[in-house]
């Protein structure tokens, strides 16, 4: 097809302003100023934290309830705290100029590239916003999309680089199809595993890139050493870093894990990734994707970040007596020793990320979910090893595990296994009126 000259996105409503570092974890953001101190409009954490002390009752977590429902309707009575953000808003205390760079992130994260903007060869959809979409810009959506692997011996990984993996795109522009007949990238025989992943919700994710890693190495425990079944592993980039986004947290960092969305799920190069995949392990027939590299400009991929990082989490929603119990239970049935109720972030140049709490419920590690679950395996993460999923925002979700095998929390409960067998059989044991006293608590996340 006709290509027209290469259009670089250009965030709107930014005025020239200054290059800004690109792809580098927290960068950007050199013009914060002190730390702010903690308003009493910030929930303290505690409020969140889902940390029943084990040797608590019911009544005592309903009085606790109870205590933080009207401290809370004090400091609404008191008028002066702005509303918690929504899903799809961004964290409270930007700086204008954060503000307006997450405003144009969210324009690029909305629109729908054409090929002659760098979209493709291959691709997975048009826009970021097709897959995260509900409830709001940012959110969770229907798409699901196809990885594999080889699981090698002793534990090794081969994550297909060489054919074009671990992601395999089911798209293709007309140019490409033309030129070799393809509509999909095609998987290579000896794949020993695919994967369906179910597009997930990225509120508040920021928060857990600013986590720092001394808060999730803590938790990990790759030998058991305290003997309780759960072993939390951390997954490692081959350069060595500490990995948390995606199922199998093999990502490092946001901005690392965007920039790789973009050319993974796009097609669309970018200055942190400025080549093209192969399809399938071949180079690109020649004028199938003549638009120069990088397609995305590192402005237009530093706002997409922006208003990624900036995204908040959705605020917990005040606990009845009810769920306040389901929140003890929460802790009686051993779910935190894998979803953590609250992470902090380290000190950080974004104040809005600086030493945070963030009701997280997740620890970031590795979990042995069961060989029933077992896929693939990515980096460091076997085939039945999966990260904690975070449950902040729980409530807004409608499919839940990697692949969205459960439609609904108590499916995706029952089929907790491996590490998480002991906590999943509690529940099962757990009165009809302790299983409604947990959804209640988790439908409040
Ligand atoms: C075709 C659908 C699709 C498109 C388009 C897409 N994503 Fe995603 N996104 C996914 C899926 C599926 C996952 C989960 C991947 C995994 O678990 O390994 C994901 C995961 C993520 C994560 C990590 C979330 C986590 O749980 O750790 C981030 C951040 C993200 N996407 C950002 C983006 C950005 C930015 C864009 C646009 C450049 C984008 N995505 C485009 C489907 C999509
Ligand atoms: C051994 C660690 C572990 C324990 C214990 C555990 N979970 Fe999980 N949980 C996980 C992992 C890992 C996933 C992601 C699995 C996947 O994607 O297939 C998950 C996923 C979930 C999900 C789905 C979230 C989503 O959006 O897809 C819910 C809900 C959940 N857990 C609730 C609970 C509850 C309630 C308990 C206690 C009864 C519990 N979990 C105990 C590790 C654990």
């Amino acid at each position: 097809m006709p290509v027209g000259p290469t259009r670089r996105v250009v965030p709107p409503g930014r005025p020239g302003s200054p290059g800004r570092p690109t792809g580098g974890n927290h960068a950007g953001a050199s013009h914060e100023g002190a730390r702010h101190a903690g308003s009493r409009c910030e929930r303290p954490a505690a409020t969140h934290a889902g940390a029943a002390s084990p040797g608590g009752d019911v009544v005592k977590a309903a009085l606790v309830a109870l205590v933080v429902v009207s401290g809370m309707e004090a400091v609404g009575m008191m008028g002066a705290c702005p509303k918690p953000p929504q899903p799809g808003e961004p964290l409270r205390d930007l700086t204008p100029q954060q503000l307006a760079s997450f405003n144009a992130g969210k324009v690029i994260f909305a629109k729908d590239f054409e090929p002659d903007e760098g979209l493709g060869p291959l691709f997975n959809s048009t826009a970021c916003g097709e897959c995260h979409e509900e409830p709001a810009l940012g959110g969770s959506g229907d798409e699901v999309e196809t990885h594999a692997a080889v699981a090698g011996p002793n534990g090794s990984c081969d994550m297909l680089a060489a054919h074009g993996g671990p992601v395999f795109q089911a798209h293709t522009t007309p140019a490409l199809k033309q030129a070799l007949g393809l509509d999909s990238e095609p998987i290579p025989a000896e794949a020993t595993a695919r994967a369906t992943r179910t597009s997930p919700d990225l509120f508040g994710f920021g928060l857990l890139d600013a986590v720092t890693d001394a808060d999730i190495l803590v938790r990990a425990d790759s030998a058991d050493r305290d003997h309780d079944g759960i072993s939390g592993r951390v997954n490692r980039t081959p350069d060595g870093r500490i990995g948390r986004f995606g199922r199998k947290a093999f990502g490092p960092t946001l901005a690392e894990f965007n920039a790789g969305a973009f050319l993974i799920e796009m097609g669309i190069t970018n200055p942190t990734n400025p080549h093209e995949e192969t399809i399938g392990g071949s180079p690109i027939p020649a004028g199938v994707d003549p638009t120069p590299d990088p397609e995305l400009s590192a402005e237009a991929l530093q706002s997409v970040f922006d208003f990624v990082r900036f995204l908040a989490p959705p605020p917990q929603l005040p606990l009845t007596p009810e769920g306040a119990h389901g929140r003890y239970l929460f802790g009686s049935m051993g779910c935190i020793s894998c979803h953590t109720p609250t992470l902090y972030t380290g000190p950080n140049k974004v104040r809005a990320l600086d030493r945070k709490p963030v009701s997280a419920y997740s620890d970031l590690l590795l979990h042995d979910m069961g060989e029933a679950r077992a896929d693939i395996c990515l980096g460091l993460a076997t085939p039945s090893e999966f990260r904690t999923e975070p449950l902040m925002g729980l409530r807004f979700a409608k499919h839940f595990l990697h692949d969205g095998a459960a439609t609904t929390i108590e499916q995706a409960i029952d089929l907790h296994a491996g590490e998480a067998q002991r906590s999943r059989d509690r529940f099962a044991k757990a009165s009809p009126k302790e299983r409604e006293a947990l959804l209640a608590f988790l439908k409040s996340l």
